[in-house]
């Protein structure tokens, strides 16, 4: 691309050509070398004009506002000209598209579709779940392992990385390949054992139920890191269910116990002398399609229900389903952490649980810290982009 046109930090190629563009009432038509018509509304094509009047060159980000191309703009010419589309505007202003850009971005259907398969996919696990083991000295050196650990992460939500230093902090050695953290009142990061003044049933030894951590904030925190420095007492195993596959079960075997767990708010509270958080949200939350995008739950920061009297009823069946589920050996896995052991999990996805442990048996000590997904998504993207994945 010449100096005058403003690339997007990716780059869009497509085997096929643009063979003729055609003038519609409301903007262009393109008829490309494999049949497929694309059709592009006229404020869509001046809005996306990658010239450097519209976009900024030194930030690649927008600076023309669509709102001042006049009401009645309307395309006065338009060609398929090496490999790309040229426009001229009835205000006589000019814009170039690739064509690589153009489909990567058309809305017509199959190019839509084509862009929803090529999205990744969760995929869902059970009891019987083998989960995927990433060595920290390779992730420490070698960025296409870097990549594979957070595929693997966006994929299936739960990861193990091993060998990581046994010494207090040292899981921020692998976290700092990814980004900073999500820092919380519990701190920078976090010291799982039991403690004489805790401040939360985690920093105890009894047995923690299945959960997502903080459900009790408006964004729970993305990805959780635990990392075992001590593990000698008797008990604390760790069991981990994927929230997305109990809720499609449920949608599947209990429709209207899945209807309630996606729309009746749950309270969630972490409460002391210094802290008072809150937030009810329902336990699965779908996105625009329909799809389950997060879980929240954990039944020891619960508080009180605040629904109609009529709806109460249903609303504990529905919980009571899911958690039955949450137990269930069809879904759960169990496993048992030794020194240098660092599960990294998708906190808006899989609960994680910890049988109660006998702290008289031996010490046992944890330390834990959160990143935000979008630091996941967004080092992931970087790191494909690097490589021409995306
Ligand atoms: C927590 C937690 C797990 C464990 O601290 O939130 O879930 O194994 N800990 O102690
Ligand atoms: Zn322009
Ligand atoms: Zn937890």
């Amino acid at each position: 691309m010449t100096a005058e046109f403003i690339a997007d930090w990716r780059t869009f190629s497509t085997p096929h050509a643009i063979e003729r563009a055609e003038r519609e009432t409301d903007g262009v038509a393109l008829i490309w070398s494999d049949g497929r018509r694309t059709r592009h509304h006229r404020f869509w094509l001046r809005d996306n004009c990658p010239c450097a009047k519209c976009y900024l060159a030194l930030t690649r980000e927008q600076v023309f506002e669509i709102v001042d191309a006049p009401q009645d703009l309307d395309v006065a010419d338009a060609q398929a000209k090496d490999g790309g589309l040229d426009v001229v505007w009835s205000d006589g202003h000019r814009s170039r598209y690739e064509a690589g850009w153009l489909r990567a971005h058309a809305g017509d259907e199959a190019s839509r579709r084509e862009r929803g398969r090529a999205r990744e996919k969760s995929v869902v696990w059970g009891g019987d779940h083998h989960v995927q083991a990433f060595a920290c000295a390779e992730l420490m050196a070698d960025d296409a392992a870097l990549l594979a650990w957070l595929s693997q992460l966006r994929s299936t939500g739960l990861t193990l990385v091993t060998v990581v230093p046994v010494e207090h902090e040292a899981l921020l050695q692998p976290i700092g390949r990814i980004s900073h953290l999500r820092e919380t009142n519990f701190g920078r990061v976090f010291d799982v054992k039991s403690k004489p003044q805790a401040d939360s049933a985690a920093y105890t030894s009894v047995n923690l139920p299945p959960h997502t951590d903080l459900p009790t904030r408006e964004l729970q925190p993305g990805v959780q890191f635990l990392h075992c420095l001590v593990n000698d007492a008797t008990g604390g195993e760790s069991v981990f269910v994927d929230g997305f596959a109990i809720g499609e079960a449920i949608r599947r075997e209990a429709p209207e116990a899945f209807g309630v767990l996606a729309t009746a708010p749950m309270a969630f509270w972490n409460r002391d002398s210094r802290t008072d958080y809150r937030w009810s949200a329902p336990i699965l939350a779908l996105d625009a399609e329909g799809e389950i995008e997060e879980v929240r739950f954990a039944n020891f920061l619960r508080g009180p229900i605040d629904a109609p009297e009529d709806e109460m009823g249903e609303i504990y069946a529905a919980l009571r389903l899911f958690q039955a589920m949450t137990r269930d050996a069809r879904f759960t896995i169990e496993r048992r952490m030794k020194p240098g052991d660092m599960w990294a999990f998708d906190n808006r996805r899989v609960l994680h649980a910890r049988r109660e442990f006998d702290p008289e048996s031996g010490a046992r000590h944890l330390q834990g810290a959160y990143v935000d997904r979008d630091e996941i998504n967004s080092r992931w993207r970087v790191l494909a982009r690097e490589r021409g994945a995306s």
